[in-house]
């Protein structure tokens, strides 16, 4: 760390003004983050508690070191920082976060801004933020994805927290994010935790649609009996429809690739189990606590729950005996995939795009739908063609669902029959596609204006006495004839 002082004091030249911003936290999206921002001439401090870590971001940064100053205290680390101060945190999720703001709030001023990078849950955002405002300090939840590659060439970010301090770290991210056009891909979408908010929800549609793309690749491989190769081809010129998409590109590449060290298909050697961080599970939690139906990124948590369990999947196909059932070709065609796919995505970011407005509305934000699309056009891991789509859909019907919208609309009536095609063939071969047949259930339960719930009504009234509605009288609490009869019963008795 030889070099502290004079890349500080002497390289950059910044005694008098101080650097731009300080990073805390220097694992790969960390460190990724620092040489974008460094890269954009701004002059960036790094501390990380190892400081191994601090130097060897250093020196990776090749033509950046100029504008990168690893620091070895945290107090030179808060000295190296104009003010008002920004430091920015990505640090793992949790206890983390609260550790280093102990560490970190002695040494900061009022209007000092602290800004949340990694993947908080935004509940806990939303505490730190009332808690740090209550001491004049302005924090910020800011989402950012694309992975380590977005981290270091250009992410999409939703930022979440104090306006005021989203105006002064604006060129910053603006500077770093991913372009779509000209447009960078950040945007302030809401007050405290809102950007994490809206980063959980990304993941959680993140789940969804690899879920949907592994079950669209077990009906062309398991069902279709198409070889990786050529599974992979069809991945390809899926990309270069509606479907085109960051994941469904890679799905392509991933199809593709051979293992080197046994020369067999890549995917032949990884282990079915897929885990995960949780983010996708804090979307569907959240969709339970405000009661919005969420069936298919449910559906994709859960499938990940059940991959985890192998011993329970074999002894399943001991007991059971596994269906192996072929899907034959007029059953099913690939063009019907990938139409029950684009019907599938459809339903699964109407869910996500409607979970962002009622946690919005119930944490009093204002959250502008068509914006967050704009975002996730580029930079991020679901970035696609079809989001310009939602963003023009969700600008043009705001307040409205986004498959009620005109275009998607007319989207689902042309591909609702593939998916029942799809559904249909699947359940028959005993192949699992539980995000798509999600789609279907909420799609169907969506379009039925009288549907069954008067059965479970009357259920409820029966052995609780809850009451219902009725549909020729205003008002509530009416009973049902067996209310008298229990009367009766009891009386007897
Ligand atoms: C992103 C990703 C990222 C996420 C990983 C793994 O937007 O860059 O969503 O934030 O953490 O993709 O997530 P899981 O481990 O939960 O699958």
């Amino acid at each position: 760390m030889q070099h502290e002082q004079k890349s500080f004091y002497h390289d950059s030249g910044s005694r008098d003004r101080g650097n731009d911003i300080g990073i805390i936290g220097l694992g790969t999206m960390g460190g990724s983050l620092a040489l974008n921002i460094a890269e954009k001439g701004f002059l960036v401090s790094i501390w990380d508690q190892n400081p191994d870590k601090a130097m060897s971001v250093y020196a990776s940064a090749g033509a950046m070191r100029k504008s990168l100053h690893p620091v070895q205290t945290l107090s030179n680390f808060i000295l190296s920082l104009r003010s008002p101060r920004t430091v920015l945190l990505m640090v793992p999720a949790g206890e983390p976060v609260d550790a280093v703001l102990r560490l970190l709030q002695p040494h900061l001023d009022v209007g000092d801004i602290v800004i949340d990078a990694g993947n908080s849950n935004f509940h806990d955002t939303n505490c730190r933020a009332e808690t740090l405002d209550a001491i004049g300090l302005r924090y910020m939840g800011v989402g950012v994805s694309g992975g380590e590659a977005g981290a270091r060439r250009g992410p999409a970010i939703m930022a979440g927290g104090d306006l005021d301090a989203w105006e002064h770290v604006k060129p910053i991210f603006e500077a770093i994010a991913a372009r779509y056009g000209a447009l960078p891909c950040a945007a302030h979408v809401g007050n405290d935790g809102a950007g994490h908010l809206v980063k959980a929800v990304h993941n959680g549609i993140e789940y969804a649609d690899m879920q949907l793309i592994a079950e669209a690749s077990g009906l062309l491989t398991r069902g279709l009996k198409l070889g990786y190769r050529a599974s992979g081809a069809v991945f390809e010129d899926w990309n270069n429809g509606p479907l085109q998409s960051y994941l469904i590109e890679i799905t392509s590449k991933i199809f593709k690739e051979t293992d080197p060290e046994t020369g067999k298909p890549l995917l032949d050697v990884i282990l079915d189990c897929a885990e995960q961080k949780g983010t996708g599970r804090w979307t569907a939690i959240e969709a339970l606590n405000l009661g919005v139906p969420a069936g298919v990124i449910s559906a994709a948590v859960d499938f990940r729950f059940l991959s985890a369990r192998p011993a329970e999947r074999k002894d399943g196909q001991f007991v059971f005996s596994g269906s192996g059932a072929q899907l034959c070709a007029e059953d099913l065609s690939i063009a019907d995939i990938e139409a029950a796919l684009i019907a599938g995505k459809i339903i699964s970011y109407t869910q996500g795009f409607q979970l962002i407005q009622e946690a919005a509305d119930d944490n009093g934000w204002d959250i502008d739908l068509a914006s967050v699309a704009r975002i996730w056009r580029n930079g991020c891991i679901i970035r696609s063609a079809m989001l310009d789509e939602m963003a023009s859909a969700l600008a043009g019907a705001p307040g409205k669902s986004l498959m009620r919208s005109a275009y998607f609309a007319q989207q689902l009536s042309q591909t609702i029959p593939n998916l029942r095609k799809v559904a249909r063939a699947g359940i028959q071969a005993g192949q699992p596609i539980p995000a798509l047949m999600a789609a279907l259930a909420y799609f169907d339960t969506a379009r039925t204006s009288r549907c069954t719930a008067n059965v479970i009504q009357a259920q409820r009234d029966y052995f609780g006495a809850h009451g219902f509605m009725r549909t020729d009288q205003p008002g509530t609490g009416f009973r049902g004839p067996w209310a008298h009869e229990k009367t009766r019963v009891l009386a007897t008795a």
